[in-house]
């Protein structure tokens, strides 16, 4: 869990940015909610310097990474950058091509905690050949540094990113529109059996809070990632989010399904027309179900317990209104906005 500077601020990155970025993190509560990662994406680096090193924008960084990886780590939270496994970055920065284990050198010797890497200007490379270049660097760096791997999905990156990363991409990019992230979100039923602690299917990043979706379309966005057991990175304005962008980004209950310690991916148990319904089972015996409505009308959705195998007598607790619904029996109907869910936790 952490915050990505990609999703709101695209190239316009700076040092003043992302030490302004961790204060808000810590003061609005994201550090105490669980988001520790803070990564700057895409346009941090301009040049090579002549031994190969990779140069740091000047205007934008004047006082380097070094410093700026110290003021995050000072605040308890942990530091990221990006970079590209081809020759240049998506925006046309240096990538990492032929210089795999020089770059993850320089950012162990800065701090970094986090490396996300891209897969721009790649062409006649085999991603599961370049890949496992970085995490070979990682592991002689003596750091221990997370392992991001954006390759939009290229060549199933879930059968070899499991033994070369923490986490890969298993889609292009998300765009704040309900049509982006419900394609991504629901698209990801059956990859379950490759993600586990340690090594998670990644489908990007979250925009809750950036304004092109409802209040609705995003409820939705953060259950399914949830569900998803998805990495949580923002990716909006921290220091001036709404109080309805913060009760998303931090409901509790909503961040303990998808961080639960049973480390399952959740999957769709059923679905009709525009309504599915997802599960998530977790740690404690319980488990998280998602009855999702992709239709352009409030409609009815019944979850019926034995589908899920759960007891016919169930306690029931809304996550999102966190309200405990008491005991049911059997099945448990609920109507559900346009584009919206109804969010539970379903136990003895
Ligand atoms: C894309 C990547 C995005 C962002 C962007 C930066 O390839 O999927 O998440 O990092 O490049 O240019």
């Amino acid at each position: 869990m952490g915050w990505n500077s990609w999703n709101k601020f695209a190239c316009d990155v700076s040092d003043k940015l992302i030490r302004e970025m961790a204060d808000a993190i810590v003061s609005t509560g994201m550090k105490d909610a669980g988001y520790q990662f803070v990564n700057i994406d895409d346009c941090w680096q301009v040049s090579r310097a002549a031994d190969g090193s990779i140069v740091v924008d000047p205007d934008r960084f004047p006082s380097g990474m070094k410093p700026l990886a110290d003021y995050v780590h000072s605040k308890g939270l942990k530091f990221g950058v990006y970079t590209d496994a081809g020759r240049m970055t998506c925006q046309k920065r240096p990538g990492s091509y032929e210089h795999e284990a020089q770059d993850i050198k320089t950012y162990a010797a800065w701090g970094v905690d986090y490396v996300k890497i891209d897969w721009c200007y790649a062409e006649g490379l085999e991603p599961d050949v370049q890949y496992p270049k970085f995490r070979d660097a990682i592991a002689q760096s003596g750091r221990p540094i997370v392992f991001s791997i954006c390759n939009w999905g290229v060549k199933a990156p879930w059968t070899w990113g499991p033994h070369t990363g923490n986490l890969w991409r298993t889609t292009g990019d998300i765009s704040d529109k309900y049509s982006s992230m419900s394609l991504i979100g629901f698209s990801q039923d059956g990859l379950g059996k490759f993600a586990g602690p340690g090594h998670w299917n990644d489908p990007d990043m979250l925009e809750v809070g950036n304004g092109g979706m409802k209040h609705d379309e995003y409820l939705t966005h953060m259950a399914l990632w949830a569900i998803l057991a998805a990495p949580l990175l923002a990716g909006n304005d921290i220091r001036s989010m709404s109080e309805e962008t913060k009760a998303i980004l931090m409901n509790p209950e909503v961040i303990a399904v998808d961080q639960d310690a049973k480390g399952v991916q959740g999957h769709r148990v059923w679905d009709e027309g525009p309504l599915e319904i997802w599960v998530k089972p977790l740690a404690d015996g319980s488990q998280a179900a998602g009855l999702f409505n992709r239709g352009e009308s409030a409609l009815k959705i019944t979850l019926d317990f034995k589908a899920i195998e759960a007891p016919a007598s169930a306690k029931l607790r809304d996550l999102w209104e966190r309200k405990d619904l008491g005991t049911v029996q059997n099945s448990y109907t609920a109507e559900v906005p346009k584009h919206g869910v109804v969010f539970l936790k379903v136990s003895r």
